[in-house]
């Protein structure tokens, strides 16, 4: 599996541990930035965009964001048509953000949680299989929600 990686200034250091991870399991890693400190504050639309429009042109099949928080690169994330961003502080709703919610993008705050616990967020995730049946009806609900606003 390919998945691309997204962060603004405050959670380059738990991405760089999250991608060699990750890395280390066999997944195929692509860093959408920021790089590192140099880059200076990096405004998280910008990378929660980029790995959200990996995802949806088919670069990439699933993403990890962070911000301080991992809410506002995911907002970012999900403005992008058919895209499902979740934040998760710990590994139960990170499993089940997959097995319900069939969410593209794990998303975490690195002023919220510590390198450990995100790993063991990205694994539950990762690991998980969407569950299909009711939730296939579901995720199609939210998606509905989408189009209807379409232009
Ligand atoms: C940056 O200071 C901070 O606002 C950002 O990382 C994130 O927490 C936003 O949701």
């Amino acid at each position: 599996m390919k998945v691309g990686f997204g962060c603004d200034h405050t959670g380059i250091e738990m991405k760089a541990a999250l991608m060699e991870h990750l890395k280390a399991k066999g997944y195929e890693c692509v860093d959408y930035g920021a790089y590192d400190a140099g880059d200076g504050k990096v405004d998280y639309p910008v990378p929660g965009k980029k790995v959200a429009e990996a995802i949806r042109s088919g670069e990439i099949d699933k993403g990890v964001l962070v911000c301080g928080t991992g809410i506002g690169i995911s907002l970012a994330a999900n403005k992008v048509q058919g895209i499902r961003a979740a934040v998760c502080s710990e590994p139960v709703s990170a499993a089940l953000a997959t097995l319900h919610n069939n969410a593209h993008i794990i998303s975490m705050g690195a002023r919220i949680i510590g390198i450990e616990m995100a790993k063991a967020i990205v694994d539950a995730f990762f690991d998980a299989k969407f569950e299909g049946g009711r939730h296939a009806k579901r995720v199609q609900m939210i998606m509905d929600i989408e189009d209807e606003y379409k232009k």
